[in-house]
C-alpha cells in the first residue's frame, strides 16, 4: 500500500457518471490533497458492488467517505460494515463506531444534560413510545429518527388538541404541510421507526430557530469553520406568511460572529463531547459538524446562547473553504500515526 493514496468515496447508482474530483464540494479539496503530495481517486459506492469494492479498497491508505445515512432510500448498514473492516488497516473517516458514537439522533439523548443540551427524551421502543409520549406538558415537540438527514424522519408534533383526539404532525421534508391525525393515527405513523431496534428521540421544539441556525464545522478536535442559515427547516409561520429554508452562508473558524463558539467548543464542548461518548480525539472525523439554535442575541455569554440541534457525522458537505487545510492536516497526522 502506497501511503499516499486517498479514495473519496461518494454515493453513486450503478452506471453513475459522478465524480467527486469534478465536483464542486470536493474539487478544492482534491487539489489540496494533490498539492500536498497525495494521489486521490473518486470512488462511488453502492451496496450492490460491495463486495467488489472492498478488494479495490485494499490499496488506498486512506479512505475519506461522504455518503448520507440514508441514500435513496438505503440505509449505510453494509457500506459501514465494510468500512469498519477496511479501517483495520487503513484510516477510515468517519469511522462507522465515531458515527454511532457521535453522529446519531441519540447523541441528543447523552449530551441533554450538558449546558448545550436540552429537553430530551429517548423512547427505545414503540411500547415505551407509546406509554411516555404524551407524559410531556409541552404543546409542541419534535421527533426524530435514529439515523436520517435532509429533515427526513423529522416532525414536529402539536399536541396541543390531544383531548380531543387530534394531533398535527409537519414532517421537516414538507414545509408548513400540517397533518391532522388521531392519537392512535400519531402512533401507529411511528411504529416503523422502532424496527430492528431502533429508536426515536424526541426533543423540546425550539422557537429560537427564528434566530436562525449556526453549522460549527470540525476536523478532528478543532473547529474549521462555520456556516449560518436564517430560515430553516420547520421555520414557523409568522403572521401567516411561510418562509422557505433558505440558503446557507459560510464563514472561516476566525470569523468574528462566531469566536464566542469557536472558544467555547475547542476549550469546553468537545472536550465534554469525547468524555460522554467515550471516544478519543483522534477517533473524530476530519470534517463534522454540530448545528445550534441561538437561543439569546445581544448576548456576551455562549454559555446559554447556543444549543444542540443535531450532530452530523456521515456526509458533512459541502463545507467551508477555511476547513480544507485543516482536513489535509488531520489525514497527515493520521496516516503519519
Ligand atoms: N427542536 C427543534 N426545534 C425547532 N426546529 C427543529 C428542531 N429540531 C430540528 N428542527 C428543524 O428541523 C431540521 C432537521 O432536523 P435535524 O435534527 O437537523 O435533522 P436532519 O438534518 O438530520 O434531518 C433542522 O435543520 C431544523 O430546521
Ligand atoms: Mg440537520
Amino acid at each position: 500500500m502506497n501511503n499516499s493514496t486517498i479514495a473519496l468515496m461518494i454515493y453513486g447508482e450503478p452506471g453513475s457518471a459522478r465524480n467527486a474530483l469534478a465536483e464542486e464540494k470536493y474539487k478544492k479539496l482534491a487539489g489540496h490533497f494533490i498539492e500536498n503530495g497525495f494521489a486521490i481517486d473518486s470512488v462511488l459506492y453502492h451496496d450492490s458492488v460491495c463486495n467488489q469494492l472492498e478488494a479495490e479498497l485494499q490499496k488506498y491508505a486512506a479512505i475519506l467517505v461522504w455518503v448520507n445515512p440514508i441514500e435513496q432510500g438505503n440505509s449505510r448498514k453494509k457500506l459501514d460494515a465494510m468500512l469498519g473492516k477496511l479501517s483495520k488497516d487503513r484510516f477510515v473517516s468517519a469511522h462507522p463506531d465515531t458515527i454511532l458514537k457521535i453522529g446519531t439522533k441519540e447523541i441528543l439523548y447523552k449530551l441533554k444534560d450538558t449546558e448545550f443540551g436540552g429537553d430530551i427524551k429517548l423512547y427505545d421502543s414503540f411500547e415505551d413510545f407509546k406509554q411516555r409520549f404524551f407524559d410531556q406538558q409541552d404543546d409542541v415537540r419534535i421527533l426524530k429518527q435514529y439515523r436520517g438527514n435532509g429533515g427526513n424522519g423529522v416532525f414536529k408534533v402539536d399536541v396541543s388538541n390531544r383531548k380531543n383526539d387530534r394531533v398535527l404532525v409537519t414532517h421537516a421534508t414538507r414545509g408548513d404541510v400540517e397533518i391532522p391525525m388521531t392519537v392512535q393515527e400519531f402512533y401507529r405513523s411511528f411504529e416503523t421507526y422502532f424496527d430492528a431496534g431502533s429508536m426515536l428521540v424526541g426533543q423540546a421544539w425550539n422557537p429560537n430557530i427564528i434566530n436562525g441556525m449556526v453549522r460549527c464545522y470540525l476536523s478532528g478536535a478543532n473547529v474549521s469553520g462555520f456556516g449560518y442559515q436564517e430560515v430553516n427547516a420547520l421555520y414557523p409561520v409568522l403572521n401567516g406568511v411561510y418562509k422557505k429554508p433558505g440558503q446557507r452562508f459560510y464563514f472561516s473558524e476566525d470569523c468574528a460572529l462566531f469566536s464566542d463558539l469557536k472558544n467555547i467548543m475547542e476549550r469546553e464542548w468537545v472536550p465534554q463531547l469525547l468524555e460522554i461518548t467515550g471516544t478519543k480525539t483522534e477517533m473524530l472525523p476530519v470534517i463534522w459538524d454540530a448545528d445550534f439554535f441561538i437561543n439569546k442575541i445581544n448576548t456576551d455569554k455562549a454559555n446559554g446562547k447556543y444549543s444542540l440541534c443535531e450532530i452530523n457525522a456521515s456526509c458533512v458537505s459541502p463545507f467551508p473553504e477555511s476547513s480544507i487545510p485543516y482536513i489535509v492536516n488531520e489525514l497527515k497526522k493520521r496516516i503519519e500515526k
